[in-house]
């Protein structure tokens, strides 16, 4: 009998416990912000190549409490509530975005991913430089183009950074990094431990600092009409695990030090 009322008292204590009450719900302008950056879109699946890509954003304003740190591709900071992470890859998002885009008002961002969608040939706006804590953004094969913008290089905290392979339907790169060029980049962006620029026209030779950045453990440059010698220097980059400079103009060879 002591047993069961034993049984009986926790199953109480498991209801009524306040475990759900310890989080924070998201912040009321962070939700708007969200739903609205879903219905800047509409949903297509021929948006992302992945075959198992599917629409996270579906299901955002069903969620009865409304808490969106709860919602699929959504982290919030556990103690503030802020949304700090963002992962939309593989969608199926497709349209238009522009510097209005409620997007930039996730200031708290860290972590942000849209690869694998279709933003239909937009530029990446200037106001990314809103999202000045991001240290990982994924831009890869979601169909922006034009020169990107230079308030990129104001993300400072930026570790990794992909804006390679514009489309999965698409071969011919319209991302550009020209003015500013890769030699702006990374001396701005010295915390890059990861830099993916495939297939983005850089049109450039090899800028002598890209060896500075000696945390670089992965770099792809495949694809972005380099041309010129390859750097000697390239032994100064210890941490490489991954580097790709195929399919370019360079000539010379790397370092025995590599
Ligand atoms: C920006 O995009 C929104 C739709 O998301 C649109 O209503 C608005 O007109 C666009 N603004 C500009 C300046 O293109
Ligand atoms: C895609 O871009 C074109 C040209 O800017 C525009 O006319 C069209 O409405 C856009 N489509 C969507 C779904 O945003
Ligand atoms: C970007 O930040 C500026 C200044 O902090 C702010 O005025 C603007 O509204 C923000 N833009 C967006 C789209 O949130
Ligand atoms: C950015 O990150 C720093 C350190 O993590 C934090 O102190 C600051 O409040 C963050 N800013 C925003 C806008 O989240
Ligand atoms: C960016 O996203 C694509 C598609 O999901 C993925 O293949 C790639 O590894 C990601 N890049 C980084 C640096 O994580
Ligand atoms: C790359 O950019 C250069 C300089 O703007 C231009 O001349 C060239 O046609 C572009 N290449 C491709 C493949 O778009």
């Amino acid at each position: 009998m002591g047993f069961f009322i034993f049984l009986y008292l926790s199953f109480l204590l498991f209801l009524f416990h306040p475990t759900s009450s310890r989080q924070p719900l998201c912040h009321d302008s962070e939700r708007s912000a969200l739903l609205r950056f879903k219905e800047s879109f509409s949903i297509n699946k021929f948006a992302s190549g992945d075959t198992s890509a599917y629409s996270k954003t579906a299901l955002w304003n069903l969620e009865e409490d409304g808490d969106c740190c709860s919602w699929d591709g959504v982290e919030c900071n556990e103690d503030t509530g802020y949304v700090i992470e963002l992962d939309l890859g593989s969608s199926c998002l497709y349209g238009s975005i522009n510097s209005t885009n409620t997007l930039f008002n996730l200031v708290h961002l860290h972590w942000l991913s849209l690869a694998d969608n279709n933003f239909n040939h937009s530029k990446i706006p200037s106001e990314i430089k809103n999202l000045s804590n991001l240290s990982h953004l994924n831009l890869s094969w979601s169909v922006f183009s034009g020169q990107i913008p230079s308030e990129i290089l104001e993300l400072s905290k930026l570790e990794s950074l992909d804006l390679s392979r514009y489309s999965w339907f698409d071969r011919n790169n319209e991302l550009e990094l020209q003015q500013p060029g890769l030699e702006s980049l990374v001396q701005k962006l010295t915390n890059l431990r990861v830099l993916d620029l495939g297939g983005v026209n850089i049109s450039s030779s090899l800028p002598h600092v890209l060896t500075d950045l000696s945390s670089l453990n992965f770099l792809s440059l495949a694809n972005c009409q380099l041309k010129g010698i390859i750097l000697s220097s390239f032994g100064n980059l210890k941490n490489l695990v991954h580097l790709d400079l195929s399919t370019n103009n360079l000539w010379g060879e790397l370092p025995p030090s590599i």
